[in-house]
């Protein structure tokens, strides 16, 4: 069968790697940009089957390669994404400017498909840089290449995520844990593998200018991740809601982390919640599930947090 040419964005990220999996199974060869080949290089080597994956760095996206790379694939798909800013790295520069410079260019070479990640629950929030960025970034696609194809997931789990690992990890080390919003704030988490399966159908079918909500089988609360988590590694601790003004403080010191842990951003993002707008269609729609149940598929990793590793016994603590 002849293989079918995609370009890859951000494809050493979490989803990126996974996709490179579920795609060079299925006879699609794949050409994965990374600014460090050297870092990446070698995580995504071992993704694929052999002959089915080119690596190519690029560090700076002024570079004409971006053209010539364009103009050769059949689908480009972006899975760029920062959550904070440092440095060059601004929200506007990575999810306005950089989207809105290759869906021009996809359009430009006329290629089949141009599909791109950007993140569900942002419409409402204006008052929050990394929202108003992506919605930005999303309008310069379809501008440029009407028949865009925008996936807007909720929070992405598996155990390469920076999202369980990261509160596991505070959970572990904290004697309490704030809530901020008292908790309340609600999401519908998808497993990587749902999500790259969606990403999967997208590419393989004939779907054309959608925005499409990737979404979970079970809503939960802030306060129900956490309570989850907490569930998983065996370990109990004070969950203590924090007023606002004390939340903000809160933030204000913990972006100033080599890798933050959180921001005033991400703080700000949190006020809204994460679950289908009601406005366009989710993956339920297009008939492709989403079943992984968030505690089971946790269960499978968070071991590594758990006093005793993957052997201790549910109630040693
Ligand atoms: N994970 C989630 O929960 C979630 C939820 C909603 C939406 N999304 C969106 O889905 C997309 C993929 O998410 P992910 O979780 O796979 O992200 P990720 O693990 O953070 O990976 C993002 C990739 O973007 C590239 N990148 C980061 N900064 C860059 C920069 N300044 N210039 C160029 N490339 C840069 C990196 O590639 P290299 O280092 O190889 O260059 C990295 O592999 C993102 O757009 C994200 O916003 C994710």
């Amino acid at each position: 069968m002849k293989k079918k040419e995609i370009l890859l964005f951000g494809a050493s990220g979490q989803i990126g790697r996974n996709l490179i999996r579920k795609l060079s199974k299925n006879n699609y060869k794949i050409t994965a940009v990374t600014r460090n080949i050297h870092r990446t290089g070698y995580i995504l080597k071992t993704q694929a089957n052999p002959g089915y994956l080119d690596l190519v760095e690029i560090k700076d996206f002024n570079s004409p390669r971006i053209d010539e790379l364009i103009k050769n694939c059949s689908i480009c798909i972006n899975l760029i994404g920062i959550l904070y800013e440092k440095n060059k790295n601004q929200f506007k520069i990575i999810h306005t400017d950089l989207p809105d410079m290759l869906s021009y260019k996809a359009n430009l070479y006329k290629i089949d498909k141009f599909i791109h990640l950007s993140s569900l629950g942002i419409e409402n929030a204006d008052d929050s840089k990394y929202a108003v960025s992506k919605l930005e970034g999303e309008k310069k696609i379809f501008k440029n290449f009407k028949n865009s194809i925008i996936l807007k997931p909720s929070i992405v789990y598996s155990v390469d995520d920076k999202f369980t690992t990261n509160f596991m990890t505070l959970l572990s080390r904290l004697p309490f844990m704030p809530l901020y919003y008292n908790g309340l704030t609600k999401f519908k988490p998808i497993h990587v593998t749902d999500l790259v399966e969606i990403l999967y159908q997208i590419i393989d079918g004939k779907h054309k200018q959608l925005i499409l909500e990737c979404v979970g089988p079970e809503v939960l609360s802030f306060r129900e991740i956490l309570d989850q988590l907490l569930l998983s590694i065996n370990k109990k601790r004070f969950l203590i809601p924090l007023p606002l003004p004390l939340a903000k403080l809160s933030a204000k010191v913990l972006q100033l982390l080599p890798k933050p842990l959180l921001t005033e951003d991400q703080l700000t993002l949190l006020k809204y919640d994460n679950i289908e707008s009601g406005i366009n269609k989710t993956n339920y729609d297009l008939g492709i599930k989403s079943e992984r149940v968030f505690k089971t598929e946790l269960d499978k990793y968070s071991f590594n947090w758990r006093t005793g590793g993957q052997f201790a016994k549910k109630n040693d603590l």
